[in-house]
């Protein structure tokens, strides 16, 4: 059995210094979402994998925060998009509760980004321009399977994709009214660089009368 003890002396260990790079005030872009779009570049210029995956957290209305990954879609000055089962667990938070927070990390360039604001459903065609550009396979799975819900076993979901697949023989399964976009209208950004001794540079962008203020936090 692994003890607290076990756990403790093995984890005290875990650290590295983060020195791959730097980020200064004059590096800056005024717009977080032109930053944002540049540090997403030099993600996928890497080739990091999922450099488009990003932490949601929602919160429900017993106040209880949770998380899980999904993939950013889209962004602009107007949000931050992601798609899903709108009836899943993060759907009937949204649903109570439109305030949300994203959270990218790309280890390799040791870079976090924060992203904090209010959340909108996208309308039917962004929803359907979306669900149509995707694989059968990944629509046949998002139409047959209500995220979130508890099932039997494995053999169930196979069953209830089958059964779909029956039912659309052409393969083209339509979208279901329960599926489709969230846009997060972003209030809060923060830049986060790692560097040495933990003594990391970061960047808050506050939007305050149609501007964005940046302020350097302590790390
Ligand atoms: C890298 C990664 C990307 C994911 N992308 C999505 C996504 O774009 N949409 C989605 O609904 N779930 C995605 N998931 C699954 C979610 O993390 C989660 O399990 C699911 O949405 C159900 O969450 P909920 O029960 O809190 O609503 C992804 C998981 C991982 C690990």
């Amino acid at each position: 059995m692994t003890t607290r003890q076990d756990n403790a002396s093995s984890l005290i260990e875990e650290r590295r210094q983060y020195q791959a790079d730097s980020l200064r005030s004059d590096q800056l872009l005024a717009s977080p979402v032109a930053q944002f779009e540049k540090w997403l570049g030099d993600a996928r210029a890497a080739k990091l994998i999922d450099a488009t995956a990003m932490a949601l957290s929602t919160v429900d209305q017993q106040h209880q925060p949770h998380c899980r990954m999904v993939l950013l879609k889209q962004f602009d000055d107007d949000g931050f998009a992601w798609f899903t089962d709108r009836s899943s667990a993060k759907g009937e938070n949204l649903a109570g509760n439109d305030k949300a927070c994203l959270l990218f990390f790309w280890r390799e360039l040791e870079r976090q980004v924060r992203i904090e604001g209010i959340v909108r459903q996208l309308s039917d065609q962004e929803s359907d321009q979306y669900f149509y550009s995707r694989p059968p396979g990944s629509r046949f799975s998002a139409a047959s399977s209500m995220q979130s819900s508890v099932v039997a076993n494995r053999a169930e979901l196979e069953a209830n994709v089958e059964k779909l697949n029956q039912q659309h023989p052409d393969g083209n399964v339509p979208r279901p009214s329960r599926w489709g976009g969230y846009s997060l209208q972003p209030i809060y950004f923060e830049f986060w660089q790692g560097r040495d001794d933990r003594l990391h540079d970061r960047f808050g962008y506050r939007a305050e009368n149609d501007s964005w203020i940046i302020e350097r936090l302590s790390p």
